[in-house]
């Protein structure tokens, strides 16, 4: 049976991969997308996923709702956090944008609208009415599913599990202490974490490895040649760009970029692509200081909290790339 999940986005690259992956594998029943802001405004992460799903050609199956186009509280104390923090790209000296996440894709502007609901109750209503338990997987900032569990944390009872692209233990990206998606609503982040859900956490200390695409991999992406494998390629070219610019000394080669998002629906689909696992008392500090946004992941065994998050540390990277190169080979 299809594992029914939920995908909640900052439609961004590598996002735009798991939403992919997500519609054209047969385990994957995908319920439906919400757009929230995160790489870029609400407003590009909604129309980058509707290209997506146009793309893929699901658009009269996959509904994709309209999210927070701001987090819960960090913008309303400016300077909240003192660590500067790395932009997400750069602009060359011939004017060129180099980033992970284009404003827009290079893809045909969306016809498909969003859900007419609030997304919280199209939440509400997709969780609820499911006959079997939904899996909540959140690739970007947290802002949505914060909002969710506090206007109905009775959501829960038909959610079988979090399954969080975020945090880093002992890796980082945005700032010294935070990994983009907890940075950039770390109160929503901690509304999750401490909600009772059962969650796993795949951190920047997986996805550098796990998800990681080398440019060596590019012929098993052409050797299919679909409009879905091509624009993954294209995406990786920007990601490649955007590690060397802004991430030099990142990835294991500097010719090659990680897919953070992806390892989270490959995840769902084979469990086994993940190991060195530790399930353990994860917290996130939003105190706004130095390590505003840093996931605190308890590795003692004397703990003072109760348990409440697997952590991912590592996992298989040719297993991941075979189940991603599979589903693209599902493209009609
Ligand atoms: O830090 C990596 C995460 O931030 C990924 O989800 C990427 O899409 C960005 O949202
Ligand atoms: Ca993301």
């Amino acid at each position: 049976m299809a594992k029914k999940i939920i995908l909640d986005v900052d439609t961004g690259s590598d996002d735009a991969v798991a939403i992919m992956l997500a519609a054209l594998h047969p385990d994957i029943d995908l319920l439906g997308v919400c757009a929230v802001n995160g790489n870029l405004p609400l407003k590009n992460t909604l129309e980058n996923t509707l290209r997506v799903i146009e793309l893929v050609g699901v658009q009269n199956k996959v509904p994709v709702a309209k999210g927070c186009a701001r987090p819960m509280v960090k913008d309303l104390l400016p300077g909240r956090e003192h660590n500067p923090y790395t932009k997400p790209y750069k602009i060359d000296e011939n004017g060129n944008y180099i980033g992970y996440h284009h404003p827009y894709f290079d893809l045909p502007e969306s016809v498909t609208k969003p859900v007419k609901e609030n997304f919280i109750t199209w939440y509400i209503d997709t969780i609820k009415n499911c006959p079997e338990k939904v899996t909540l997987v959140p690739v970007g900032p947290l802002t949505n599913i914060g909002m969710l569990l506090r206007a109905d944390p009775t959501v829960l009872d038909n959610v079988e599990e979090i399954v969080i692209m975020g945090g880093g233990h002992a890796e980082s990206n945005h700032s010294a202490a935070g990994e983009f998606n907890i940075w950039a609503d770390p109160e929503a982040a901690e509304i999750v974490m401490q909600s009772g859900a059962k969650i796993t956490l795949v951190p920047l200390d997986c996805t550098h490895k796990v998800s990681r695409v080398s440019r060596s991999d590019f012929g098993r992406f052409k050797e299919i040649g679909n409009p879905v494998s091509d624009f993954i390629l294209q995406l990786l070219e920007d990601r490649i760009a955007g590690y060397k610019a802004i991430q030099p000394g990142a990835m294991e080669d500097d010719e090659s970029a990680a897919l953070h998002d992806v390892l989270c629906v490959a995840y769902c689909i084979d469990p086994s692509v993940l190991d060195n696992l530790l399930t353990t008392r994860v917290d996130v500090d939003f105190s706004g200081g130095f390590a505003d946004g840093k996931t605190v992941i308890d590795t003692r065994h004397n703990r003072d909290l109760p348990d409440n998050c697997t952590v991912a540390f590592g996992g298989d990277r040719e297993k991941f790339l075979d189940i991603l190169l599979d589903a693209c080979k599902n493209y009609r």
